[in-house]
């Protein structure tokens, strides 16, 4: 299933990510600040539950703490998804981080996993996060390896995409919910998405 997040904050912030002349702090600044944002989709239909722990107001009244039924590990693939976390994170600051190293071949737009870690936490909700949702092999090998470890509870949490992506993720995975911010027209001939914002990773980083 594809979710499209719209939202008129998000499409004003997703310009600042499309304008070329956007530099890397204000780039980094907006992308966080969106998935911040598109977190009130992604975790909607969480469920929660009032908890052992008391917490009184000031006007003295008692309460039972609300708590998330279910535990959460984000999964950004390195490195583009990183840029999105703390966005996330601060809205859910109980969330646990994994890593997975995934980078395309430039020729092939082959994915290669290159790092694997996720915390140890049983049965959780795991949102794999990327900006760019291209060809899809990213998303789909981050998924593939997720689902190795035996984890079952799965989305995918991106901001741009194009229909090959999302075709070739729900191709694979009919399971994992996508969301995106923004489903873009085509890939070029080098696999970027247009109109797109260019290569995250290096704009996040400023590695180019
Ligand atoms: C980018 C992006 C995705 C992938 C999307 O990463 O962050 O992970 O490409 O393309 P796909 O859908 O065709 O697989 P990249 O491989 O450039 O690595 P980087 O983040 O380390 O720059
Ligand atoms: N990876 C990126 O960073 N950008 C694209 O447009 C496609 C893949």
């Amino acid at each position: 299933m594809l979710t499209i997040v719209k939202h008129p904050l998000i499409e004003v912030k997703l310009d600042i990510l499309r304008d070329e002349n956007t530099k890397s702090k204000e780039f980094r600044e907006a992308l966080e600040e969106i998935a911040s944002i598109m977190s009130y989709e992604v975790f909607k239909d969480l469920e929660v539950y009032d908890s052992d722990e008391i917490i009184t107001t000031p006007t003295g009244a008692a309460l039972h703490k609300t708590k998330l039924k279910k535990k959460i590990v984000l999964a950004p693939i390195l490195r583009a998804g990183i840029g999105m976390v703390d966005g996330v994170r601060n809205m859910i600051p109980t969330a646990r981080t994994g890593h997975i190293g995934i980078f395309r071949d430039e020729k092939t737009l082959l994915p290669h996993e290159y790092y694997f870690k996720l915390p140890e936490v049983k049965d959780p909700l795991v949102v794999v996060i990327d900006p760019m949702l291209a060809t899809g092999g990213s998303a789909t090998a981050a998924i593939a390896a997720i689902k190795k470890r035996g984890f079952t509870d799965i989305r995918l949490m991106c901001l741009v995409g194009v229909q090959e992506g999302v075709d070739a993720v729900e191709k694979a995975f009919p399971d994992v919910h996508i969301y995106l911010a923004a489903l873009d027209d085509h890939l070029n001939k080098n696999g970027y998405i247009v109109p797109g914002l260019g290569d995250a990773g290096d704009r996040i980083f400023g590695t180019k």
